[in-house]
């Protein structure tokens, strides 16, 4: 899967990698920046989601495309799509001129449209990634938790540098008897869950 990163993809992967690297220190208002997950999470989050039960994979918080780019090569290699939301009107612009250049536009659907009013129409979920704004962490989750099917993944990111926001949804979650779950220290930290 990631011997062989379609030139396409990692030609774009390279160029928001770049956009995310200025925009941290270029003055860029917090909303607009990118804010990407690292490299090495989006390795594993596209492992992940390839080793997930047969279904879409779900991500919250497209941005500019880059996770959806990971998890888009984990679509290809298992057969599956990838449904990404994207709130902001220039996020999302961005992510679907990344989807066109990407070449991945038969594997990836752009929703213009905040995840907890859309989520509801999905069918069972495979993988879900959420990495939106963390104040709404909580709620995303309770949205997605039943979504899943059984065996289905959920990773949430920031986990260990949003800690102390996210506290109420990471104890709910690690408690939660429909799941086994963890925090993964990786990139800035993994809350992974696993429907029982
Ligand atoms: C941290 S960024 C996502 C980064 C992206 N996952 C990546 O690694 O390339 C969070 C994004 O979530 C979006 N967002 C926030 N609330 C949302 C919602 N309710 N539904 C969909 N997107 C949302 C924000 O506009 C922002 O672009």
């Amino acid at each position: 899967m990631f011997h062989t990163i379609p030139p396409a993809i990692a030609a774009r992967m390279r160029f928001l990698e770049a956009l995310d690297k200025q925009d941290r220190t270029d003055g860029t208002p917090r909303l607009l920046r990118l804010r990407q997950v690292p490299a090495e999470t989006g390795r594993f989050l596209a492992l992940l989601a390839a080793a997930a039960p047969p279904g879409p994979i779900v991500e919250i918080g497209a941005s500019g495309g880059y996770s959806a780019l990971w998890l888009a090569l984990a679509a290809r290699a298992t057969g599956r799509r990838v449904i990404t939301f994207e709130v902001l009107p220039e996020k999302a612009a961005l992510a679907r001129e990344t989807f066109r250049l990407a070449e991945v536009e038969d594997v990836v659907e752009l929703v213009f449209a905040d995840a907890r009013q859309r989520l509801a129409d999905q069918m069972q979920i495979a993988f879900a990634f959420l990495d939106a704004e963390k104040e709404i962490y909580a709620e995303c989750y309770e949205v997605l938790a039943p979504r899943l099917a059984p065996g289905g993944l959920l990773a949430a990111d920031n986990a260990i540098n949003h800690r102390p926001t996210l506290q109420p949804m990471l104890d709910r979650a690690l408690s939660d008897e429909r799941m086994d779950a963890l925090i993964v220290p990786i990139g800035q930290g993994v809350l992974l869950c696993r429907r029982r």
